[in-house]
């Protein structure tokens, strides 16, 4: 079965609780069903996975792009978006399409969140649209997969 990574970043442990006025209050194993639901429409397994730290998603990222059968990945890399040179270069560094989340609408908010350092290293980008932006990324991801391995749409 096709695997696709979904990676979450920084503080996003703490969904639920964590601001619920911007990012609501479903939890992250809300997320986790999410992703799994949306999956399963496509017949692809998920692989649900969060950290604190920018070297373990940088390293999740080449795992993806040295794994066989890793359909893409779903990033929410939380504020690592706004400074990460290094998550940049690790999207650019692999074969694999990633494909950018944010729960809240980053262009939106404070200057500093309005810059993403991801974006540009990208196959696409799903903005604002809570924890239902990770199933359209899935979807996205599914959808475009055929196109990406060569075949008519
Ligand atoms: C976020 C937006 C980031 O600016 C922030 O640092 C997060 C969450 C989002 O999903 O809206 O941690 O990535």
């Amino acid at each position: 079965m096709p695997k696709i990574l979904v990676l979450n970043g920084p503080n996003l442990n703490l969904l639920g609780t964590r601001e619920p006025a911007v990012y609501g209050t479903a939890t992250l194993a809300d997320v986790e069903s999410t992703c799994r639901e949306a999956a399963k429409a496509h017949r692809a397994d998920v692989d649900f996975r969060q950290t604190n730290h920018e070297g373990i998603l940088v390293d999740w990222l080449h795992e993806a792009g040295a794994a066989a059968g890793t359909l893409g990945v779903v990033l929410n890399a939380g504020a690592y978006t706004h400074t990460s040179v290094a998550l940049h270069d690790a999207i650019k560094a692999i074969a694999v399409p990633v494909i950018e989340v944010h729960l809240s609408n980053i262009h939106a908010r404070e200057p500093f969140r309005q810059q993403s350092w991801l974006s540009p290293a990208c196959a696409g980008i799903v903005i604002g649209f809570g924890i239902a932006g990770y199933a359209l990324a899935i979807d996205g991801l599914a959808r475009t997969a055929p196109a990406r391995a060569g075949a008519k749409p």
